[in-house]
């Protein structure tokens, strides 16, 4: 990973202005969209905005030409995101929230295209009675498992039952038995290829060892995707949309012929996690900027705020990383707190009071919950600040 981003400019971009911040790199953003867009060859890119989490940053990426469309994580962010204007919706994540799922109806009669996911025949009747209630066709995704299975080891996800051909079918038949229900996308998710990186593990002989299992696993996803799109197809469901993929496996993922679209979002941040795959390097660009507040000692200063720490299994990569200045490091003992994070630099540190000192978070969009702006900088200057979804009154999980 290569830093785009010098720490003076930085500093001086961001005073005056109050600190903790969000900060987003416009540039680096830019050049991140046209590198997934690069990945994902002729296959349009759905936003996964999970990732991103902030409307005006979600609006820059739609506006380019390889984007197309938004995957979101809630059937209440879709009714949010439609109530904006965009018009193309895939909910992720199955949802059986009847309030939600009004608010869906309700865009769905105010024009917007959202598909809603399903995985289960439970799920379908509780959509076909609520879309008859309304009066509503609603537009499912089916989620097929797509995790591989090897002796001892579950490579991949617990979330879709569906994992053989009958299996959807039968759920894909229950959508069609329902006269307010249409079946109109496949989704299948290959988690353990997007999600998991290469290399950068402690131990030595992870990287080969995952390396092995993901190109085996992409032979396996692409070889059963196909096949369930196939039989579906010959079963008389037509299927304009499958979906697959994210930035962690576009290369994979866009070579094969059965997805009509891949998805990506983290890409556009670049966080921590994303730092230690094979095939790309995308540039990171969103930062929080935190305050030096305290010096308890030689080379140590103390910030105030910073304990953002990632979802996941909970471990040292879920930790927020001393970006900028470079040659920081949290302390064991500490990590990032409440509300003070003491940093650790060797020597004698320059920092003065009021510094700030910039951290990358592992995950996309999850930081923008702890923030109700980004400040936008482009080009050595702060060009704009925008509202994330938080400081939109907006919080979906
Ligand atoms: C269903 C689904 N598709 C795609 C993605 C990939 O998103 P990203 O590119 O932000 O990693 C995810 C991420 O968790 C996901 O759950």
């Amino acid at each position: 990973m290569g830093i785009h981003q010098s720490y003076d400019d930085l500093r001086r971009m961001l005073r005056g202005h109050h600190l903790p911040a969000l900060v987003c790199d416009l540039d680096a953003f830019d050049a991140n969209l046209d590198a997934l867009s690069e990945r994902a060859g002729s296959q349009p890119i759905r936003l996964a905005t999970k990732s991103i989490r902030c409307r005006a940053l979600i609006e820059r990426a739609l506006a380019h030409e390889a984007f197309q469309g938004v995957m979101c994580f809630t059937a209440g962010e879709a009714a949010f995101l439609a109530s904006h204007g965009v018009r193309d919706l895939l909910v992720a994540y199955p949802t059986v929230d009847r309030h939600d799922l009004q608010a869906v109806c309700q865009s769905v009669v105010d024009g917007a295209n959202v598909r809603l996911m399903v995985d289960d025949r439970a799920q379908v009747e509780l959509l076909a009675n609520l879309a008859e209630a309304r009066g509503v066709e609603l537009s499912l995704c089916v989620d097929m498992d797509v995790s591989s299975e090897y002796p001892g080891i579950w490579f991949g996800v617990r979330r879709s039952p569906l994992r053989t051909v009958e299996q959807v079918i039968a759920v894909a038949s229950a959508i069609d038995a329902s006269s307010h229900l249409r079946l109109d996308a496949l989704m299948g998710y290959e988690a353990q290829i997007a999600g998991l990186a290469d290399k950068g593990f402690a131990q030595a002989w992870r990287g080969p060892v995952i390396r092995r299992l993901k190109a085996r696993s992409a032979r396996e996803v692409r070889a059963r995707r196909s096949n369930v799109v196939r039989r579906l197809r010959d079963s008389g469901f037509p299927l304009p949309l499958v979906n697959g993929g994210g930035t962690g496996s576009l290369e994979t993922t866009a070579k094969d012929p059965s997805v009509t679209e891949v998805t990506a979002g983290s890409g556009l941040f670049a966080p921590r996690l994303f730092d230690h795959y094979d095939a790309f390097h995308h540039r990171p660009a969103l930062f929080f900027a935190l305050p030096v507040t305290r010096r308890p000692t030689d080379g140590i200063v103390t910030c105030h705020g910073g304990g953002y720490v990632a979802s996941g299994p909970a471990g040292e990569d879920r930790l927020p990383e001393v970006f900028l200045p470079t040659g920081g490091a949290l302390l064991a003992d500490e990590g990032v707190g409440e509300v003070q994070t003491p940093v650790q630099f060797k020597g004698p540190s320059a920092l003065e009071l009021g510094d700030p000192i910039f951290f990358r978070h592992p995950k996309s969009g999850e930081v923008c919950e702890r923030f109700s702006s980004v400040l936008l900088v482009s080009d050595g200057a702060v060009v704009d600040e925008v509202p994330t979804y938080r400081g939109e009154g907006q919080t979906f999980l």
